[in-house]
């Protein structure tokens, strides 16, 4: 199968991980791009190898030697643009999240049939640490706990889009958040949430020095300026039937370091796990580690070299291209994706709203 690509939004993520990818990949003979700002496009044509640049996004998808549209835009435009793909009878690649609420879910549900094309680009969940935990996790008996956190020293993304809740339908928690909790469900099966609860903070926003140096973004270089219309921390309680989850999200905060963890605490045994997802280079762990106890023996310590982001990625990426070359639906995938966008929804919906769903103990 000969598979042509057209990318959408030619910025961060585009430049060091989309155009990297599919214009070194032997599967693919054409690239085609387009973006609105003319200074991306041009840096792209000349570190790139792209075979046609479009004026506008019709024109690219309607063109005949595309079949999968990579969409890595501001989060506003995903839906639409996912839309307007997938009734071409295009693949779709997309960034997270897929939307920025819950009118829009409903959009891309009513998608129905088509929704088997549909590639949600979630990387973490190809970490080799997530996927050694995810191996043990059904020795450790009825898991009544969990914890999952991400929290970043300064890492608030510099493209001025993000501060912006019309343009990025929030701040941390849609950010982040659609990482994190797209990971612990998909480590605990998709469990049904009874109640969930959140505490949003705006703490370091109008902050420059809380900008992460490693979102190298050109977009908006005149206009840097944060609004401070989205949360840079958010705590999420959650509650299923028989577990409690707590989610602790920070862009920004005063520690130096970043790091991302989770605890998951069953009848028998208990994991815990650090790493650090994602681009930030302020690591101080060389390693990614393991601690998992069964039955109160000896703890067993597992080490892992840390993941370089794009390897994970690219390998999520090839995943995606092997089932579009065997014609394999998505839908599972995309429907357990809905899961996090739904919560994320009634979060932020019952944050503006003022709604607590229920008061509990963690
Ligand atoms: N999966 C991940 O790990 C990961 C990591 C980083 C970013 N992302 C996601 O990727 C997306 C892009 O993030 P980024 O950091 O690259 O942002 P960015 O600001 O660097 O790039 C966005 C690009 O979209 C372009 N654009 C804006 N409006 C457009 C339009 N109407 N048509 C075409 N192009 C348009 C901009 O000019 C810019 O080049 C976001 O949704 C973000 O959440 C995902």
């Amino acid at each position: 199968m000969s598979i042509g690509i057209g990318i959408i939004g030619l910025g961060w993520i585009s430049q060091k991980i989309h155009l990297p990818f599919f214009t070194n990949n032997s599967d693919i003979d054409f690239v085609g791009v387009f973006d609105i700002d003319d200074f991306k496009v041009n840096e792209v044509k000349k570190n790139f190898k792209i075979n046609q640049v479009f004026n506008t996004y019709d024109s690219l998808i309607k063109c005949k030697k595309i079949n999968i549209v990579v969409i890595a835009t501001p989060n506003h435009l995903h839906q639409t643009q996912i839309n307007e793909a997938i009734i071409n009878n295009k693949y779709v690649f997309s960034e997270k999240p897929l939307c920025i609420n819950g009118l829009e879910l409903e959009n891309l549900k009513a998608l129905e049939s088509h929704l088997g094309n549909l590639f949600p680009l979630l990387p973490s969940r190809y970490t080799q640490e997530v996927n050694k935990v995810k191996e043990l996790i059904g020795t450790i008996g009825d898991i009544y706990k969990v914890k999952g956190t991400w929290n970043r020293g300064n890492g608030i993304p510099t493209s001025s889009w993000f501060t912006n809740k019309n343009k990025s339908g929030g701040g941390v928690l849609i950010d982040l958040g659609s990482h994190i909790i797209d990971v612990i469900f998909y480590l605990l099966d998709f469990p049904d949430i009874l109640n969930s609860n959140s505490f949003l903070s705006n703490n370091f926003l109008n902050q420059n020095e809380k900008k992460a140096n490693w979102h190298e973004s050109n977009t908006d270089k005149k206009n840097t300026r944060i609004s401070d219309s989205v949360e840079d921390n958010a705590q999420v309680f959650l509650k299923s039937r028989d577990m409690s989850i707590y989610i602790d999200l920070s862009w920004a905060s005063v520690r130096k370091y970043d790091e991302s963890t989770f605890e998951i605490h069953g009848t028998k045994g208990s994991i815990i796990m650090k790493t650090l997802f994602g681009f930030s280079r302020n690591r101080y762990l060389d390693n990614s580690t393991i601690v998992y106890e069964v039955d109160q023996k000896e703890e067993i310590v597992i080490q892992m070299k840390n993941n370089n982001p794009s390897s994970y990625y690219f390998e999520m990426l090839e995943n995606n291209l092997a089932k579009v070359k065997r014609k394999e639906s998505n839908i599972d995938y995309v429907k357990n994706a809905f899961k996090t966008i739904d919560i994320i929804d009634r979060l932020y919906t019952n944050q503006n709203l003022g709604i607590n769903e229920e008061v509990y103990y963690v």
